[in-house]
């Protein structure tokens, strides 16, 4: 596994792995790498020649008042993570070698960001798509990787890939989850024990949804009230959203219809957890 920490490093071996037309497949993450990353590359892994992996903290996608600074880094044991996975080439620039100065420009994200983590994170999907820009950009893969426990972050980076003819194919890979269903999350580790053992309620609440869902007898509201109805009985944390869309436009519909997404933000002491289903309303079915 190559270690590159400038763009210029990451430009040749970019430029040797297409001059001997290799596929390349592209995890791009924040680092702290959990068994969430560990399936992508898996997949990036089995479909492509060449796996690339880049660890950024990226400071546009942060606001003022969140939690960059405490952002859980551990470059060692990702870097062990990332050889036991196979990655070929391991991206890990400082902020000042991707960010020289303050960027002249920002990709503004129009659509999908007044809903979920967007509302409450004004400007964070501005941050994230401008990098993942900057990223594909350098990198060049064919396919990239993005977990469907950010499934607002996966529909934008589609958007983006659509808008601007991108030619990159985008894989969403299914939520990986811990044995009692909590979602698995960097941010996991700021749970206090007694948080630890509530937090699995949250996917337990969407599950109780999608029953409802598959009964063919809720409306979205009676969806959401379900679902907060759940969370308020918690003894710790509050509810930051809770929210039925349809899936990827994320748009309020009333009538349950398509492909649609129900998904909850909840917040503890030091961690906002989020979580989110995918429901196909005719079926009932989670896809
Ligand atoms: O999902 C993440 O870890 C980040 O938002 C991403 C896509 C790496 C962009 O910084």
């Amino acid at each position: 596994m190559r270690i590159v920490k400038t763009i210029q490093e990451l430009r040749t071996a970019i430029a040797e792995a297409k001059s001997n037309h290799k596929k390349i497949g592209f995890v791009p993450t924040m680092g702290f790498l959990h068994e969430g990353h560990k399936r992508l590359l898996h997949q990036a892994n089995e479909d492509n020649d060449i796996v690339v992996l880049s660890i950024f903290v990226n400071p546009l996608q942060f606001g003022p008042n969140e939690d960059f600074d405490r952002y859980p880094r551990d470059f060692e044991r990702d870097e062990q993570i990332a050889r036991n996975a196979g990655v070929n080439i391991l991206f890990y620039p400082s902020i000042s070698e991707m960010y020289p100065e303050e960027p002249m420009m920002i990709i503004q994200v129009k659509k999908g960001v007044d809903v979920l983590c967007g509302a409450s994170r004004p400007g964070h999907f501005d941050g994230v798509a401008t990098v993942v820009m900057k990223l594909f950009q350098l990198v060049q893969p064919e396919r990239a990787y993005f977990g469907m426990k950010d499934a607002q972050q996966v529909a934008i980076i589609m958007n983006m890939v659509d808008t601007f003819n991108i030619p990159i194919e985008i894989i969403p890979c299914d939520t990986v989850r811990e044995q009692d269903g909590l979602a698995k999350s960097s941010r996991n580790v700021y749970l206090s024990p007694e948080e630890r053992n509530d937090a699995p309620k949250l996917y337990e609440a969407l599950q109780k949804a999608s029953d409802c869902i598959k009964k063919q007898t809720c409306t979205r509201s009676d969806v959401i009230a379900l679902i907060k109805d759940d969370l308020q009985k918690l003894a710790y944390g509050e509810i930051d959203y809770v929210d039925v869309l349809s899936y990827p436009r994320l748009e309020p519909i009333e009538e349950l219809s398509g492909k649609i997404i129900v998904a909850l933000a909840y917040k503890y002491e030091k961690a906002r957890l989020i979580d989110n289903i995918l429901v196909n309303a005719a079926t009932g079915k989670e896809c």
